[in-house]
């Protein structure tokens, strides 16, 4: 009974928060959007929200096309990749608005993933998952059923400093990604 009564209360919160937000928050399926929909439910809950650390993940000019940066966000438990796409995509920081970066973490059971330059695509070597960088983690085949979560960056022209600055989407095991 208690846990049916808690369970209507949180989805009666959460329901509303999306509801509210979603009026307020545009394009869908960004991952500042998402970002935000979640400490906004997070919030509603009556959730503590931790503020996300702000981490440099490097120079833009110091990264090369198609070639992966491995960095650790929001903790040093949490391996992620930043890739220089070469292209301009959406969510895309950097001079080009071509640098994104992700959890490294297999949305199916963990894995690390290995970026292929070849197919520009993060491969799992566990089930064969694969996830489209240049479409926000998507995931594209395999056993996964979740995109990967994208971390948030910020680009300082005056330094040509690219950094990390929140997560959307739940890393890999976590209950929250800061723990
Ligand atoms: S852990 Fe990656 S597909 Fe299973």
């Amino acid at each position: 009974m208690a846990e049916n009564v808690s369970r209507r209360i949180f989805l009666k919160v959460a329901g509303t928060s999306v509801a509210g937000v979603g009026a307020t928050v545009a394009p869908v399926g960004s991952a500042m959007a998402a970002a935000d929909n979640r400490a906004q439910i997070q919030a509603a809950a009556g959730m503590a929200v931790l503020p996300y650390p702000k981490a440099a993940i490097g120079k833009s000019r110091a990264m090369q096309a198609n070639t992966p940066v491995s960095f650790n966000y929001p903790d040093a438990e949490s391996p992620c990749v930043a890739i220089k796409m070469g292209q301009r995509i959406p969510g895309g920081v950097g001079p080009d608005g071509d640098i994104v970066a992700y959890s490294s973490l297999c949305t199916h059971m963990g894995c690390p993933l290995m970026y292929d330059p070849a197919s520009r695509s993060f491969k799992c070597p566990c089930h064969y998952s694969m996830f489209d960088p240049e479409k926000s983690g998507q995931m594209i085949c395999g056993q996964a059923t979740e995109d990967l979560p994208q971390i948030q960056l910020s680009y300082d022209a005056a330094t040509d400093t690219v950094h990390a600055v929140a997560v959307a989407g739940l890393i890999y095991g976590r209950q929250a990604n800061l723990l």
